[in-house]
């Protein structure tokens, strides 16, 4: 598959390289080309403009800090009927500290769907570190990764390319259930930064 990453931090990187080898042309979305150089060197990724990765890309992974979303979504266009990754947390200042900007009512899932009315949104790749989305190899089980949205198409597609990365893909409901994990990506943030589980691990569904 033709896969854009739009967002080369340590996210969109972690997945570049997670992808490597898997037999997909990768697309590095930056908007400083010079920065992306390393990246694209070792993952053997192309590097264009963002909204020109977008164009024609089977998925889209949308890997950008939430504050600048907004903006730079809008700014790659119509992506109608393409498959689009969200794996963004709406992370920002709360009355309680830092925390999830949305939730009961809505999320940011259906948010960024709001911004791309056509295109078939999928949250997923939040719940884990960066790390684990760069190698699950060194793992003693496949970490699971629940997805979130509206087309079962899409959610085909995208769990193809979550097997690529080594998890085991769940489908967890339409859009409306990024309500559930993007505060599920929380109890990973929770236990890595906080409580000193460290960023080495991941969920994984075990079954009899
Ligand atoms: N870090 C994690 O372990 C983790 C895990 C799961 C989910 N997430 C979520 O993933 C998202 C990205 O996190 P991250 O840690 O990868 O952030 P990061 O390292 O700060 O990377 C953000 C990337 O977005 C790019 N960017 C910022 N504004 C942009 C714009 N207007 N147009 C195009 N590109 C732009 C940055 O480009 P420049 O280099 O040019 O600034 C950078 O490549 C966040 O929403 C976070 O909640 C993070």
């Amino acid at each position: 598959m033709r896969i854009a990453i739009i967002g080369t931090g340590n996210v969109g990187g972690a997945i570049a390289r997670g992808l490597t080898g898997k037999g997909h042309d990768l697309v590095l979305g930056a908007r400083d080309p010079g920065k992306v150089g390393a990246l694209a060197a070792e993952t053997g990724a192309q590097v264009a403009p963002p909204a020109e990765a977008a164009k024609r890309a089977d998925i889209v992974i949308l890997a950008l800090p939430w504050g600048a979303a907004e903006a730079a979504v809008r700014d790659l266009g119509d992506l109608a009927g393409q498959t689009v990754v969200d794996c963004m947390n709406p992370i920002g200042r709360t009355a309680a500290g830092m925390g999830l900007t949305h939730g009961h009512t809505t999320s940011g899932g259906e948010i960024v769907q709001g911004w791309l009315p056509g295109a078939l949104v999928v949250k997923t790749l939040n719940q884990v570190g960066a790390e684990i989305m760069a190698d699950t190899v060194h793992l003693p089980h496949p970490p699971v990764m629940f997805m979130a949205g509206n087309d079962a198409g899409a959610k085909r597609k995208v769990g193809l390319m979550l097997a690529d990365l080594g998890f085991e893909a769940l489908d967890a409901g339409d859009i409306t259930k990024a309500r559930l994990l993007e505060p599920f990506g929380m109890v990973w943030i929770n236990q890595a930064l906080m409580r000193g589980k460290g960023r080495n691990w991941a969920f994984a569904a075990v079954s009899a």
